[in-house]
């Protein structure tokens, strides 16, 4: 999802696991019609721990100081079947600090040829989650961290110890804020050799999976994401690079509830509002009680926002702002504004190399829509910024035949009449330039 500033906390632990039905969700037909459009792809209908009334299980999760990641009592997985026999998704809930904006995280489970299974970024190993993946009737042989990313590590320790035969990878340079400890810390004990690296022919599975690995500068720490090729599938794996938000909320993993308090004129509306935030959007009242598909769109519409901008330019009707983001392959604000167009010749060098080695049609991030059809042209297209800006000449670490090449590509990405760089609205991406700004001036984050 977005990068954020991760901090130092607590490691995630499982705590007694009784299904909590304190909150009952049910799967919307608008999502569920989402799952069919997908094509080819065999994505099957989820499998959770009962039907379209999806339980909670307690588990807690006290991490993250001074920026905790929700739900920290309890959360549910989602099952999806994304290549029949091969590809699985594993989604659970996740949301910003104590506050309801919500959206799914999600771990991809590829199975090998050897019989094992390949966990890329696991979620929370809640007994539901464990019934679920153990019905694979597989075993566990790798678990991958592709990702400095916080959200993504704070399960890999508790994950791993319900697997203690799997080996374990991670991303290089792995970091924390404020305190850089190590990941060990965290309860991650690579295995040997257990440092994900660029091309690597070495790994158990290169044969099957391929990998190119980014180690961008931002500015307090690298960025760090490895992206991964499931040839057989034609799957890329990314974590946080690309998104795709639905116009409708993840299917089982947001609450009605919290998708009704997101649609009702909250303090944060009123004030990003002003006295606009006195008038209804549409036919939402300003304290909705129940759920109707307005206030879903509503609550969804805002939730969306606040995930892609912290703060929007328009929350209290977002119908503008989400038509920018929604239902298109992008890399999200904060990313874009904070890391890829920082370092836009390494960035573009890692999309360039995936793009021209990897024949992907489709892809799976962690959060949002998965998977997404999309192939090489769609990426570029989604990192279109960084064609835009131009500059190969001061690639440092290419030579100058690799710089023409990217030269070359962008030139003809250019001349595509559907290869518009993706921008986004001013009043929406005002306060990550702001906030950006702030981040140079001190030095938390280099300037363009
Ligand atoms: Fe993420």
């Amino acid at each position: 999802m977005a990068f954020s500033v991760r901090s130092t906390g607590r490691i995630a632990s499982a705590v007694a696991s009784r299904p909590s039905t304190r909150r009952k969700m049910t799967v919307s037909a608008a999502a569920a019609s989402q799952t069919k459009a997908r094509g080819a792809t065999n994505t099957t209908k989820p499998s959770s721990s009962s039907g379209s009334k999806t339980t909670k299980e307690r588990y807690l999760n006290i991490t993250g100081f001074p920026f905790p990641l929700g739900p920290l009592t309890e959360r549910n997985t989602i099952r999806r079947e994304i290549v029949k026999g091969t590809i699985w998704t594993f989604e659970q809930p996740q949301s910003l600090g104590f506050s309801n904006v919500t959206t799914n995280v999600r771990m991809v489970v590829v199975k090998l040829k050897s019989g094992g299974l390949w966990v890329h970024a696991p979620v929370a190993p809640t007994k539901e989650c464990i019934r679920l993946l153990n019905e694979l009737g597989a075993p566990v042989e790798y678990i991958v961290l592709p990702t400095f990313a916080y959200e993504h590590k704070i399960f890999v320790g508790p994950f791993s110890r319900r697997y203690p035969k799997a080996r374990v990878y991670v991303a290089p340079k792995q970091w924390s804020w404020p305190i850089n400890l190590p990941a060990q810390l965290f309860g991650i004990f690579p295995t040997k050799d257990g440092i994900l690296k660029n091309d690597d022919t070495t790994t158990p599975w290169a044969d099957e999976i391929e990998q190119k690995v980014l180690v961008s500068s931002v500015g307090i720490g690298p960025y760090i994401e490895v992206a991964f090729f499931h040839k057989k599938t034609k799957t890329l794996l990314v974590t946080d690079a690309v998104v795709s938000v639905p116009n409708q909320p993840p299917e089982g993993i947001v609450d009605d509830a919290d998708l009704i308090d997101a649609a009702k004129s909250n303090f944060f509306v009123k004030v990003l509002s002003g006295d606009l935030a006195q008038e209804p959007v549409g036919s939402v009242p300003l304290q909705p009680k129940t759920m109707t598909p307005a206030v879903r769109d509503l609550g969804w519409r805002r939730m969306a926002l606040q995930i892609l901008y912290i703060v929007p330019g328009d929350l209290r009707d977002p119908s503008k702002g989400f038509s920018a983001i929604a239902n298109r392959l992008i890399v999200g604000p904060i990313l874009k504004t904070l890391v890829f167009s920082t370092e836009p010749e390494l960035s573009k060098e890692w999309i360039e190399d995936i793009c021209s080695s990897w024949n992907f049609t489709q892809i799976i991030p962690a959060h949002f829509t998965a998977p997404i059809p999309a192939g090489p042209n769609d990426l570029r297209r989604a990192f279109g910024f960084l064609y835009e800006s131009g500059n190969t000449s001061n690639t440092s670490n290419k030579s100058a035949g690799a710089a023409s090449f990217f030269d070359a590509a962008a030139s003809m990405f250019r001349k595509s009449p559907t290869a518009a760089a993706q921008t986004y609205p001013e009043e929406d991406i005002k306060a990550l330039n702001a906030a950006k700004e702030f981040l140079v001036k001190v030095g938390a984050v280099n300037g363009d």
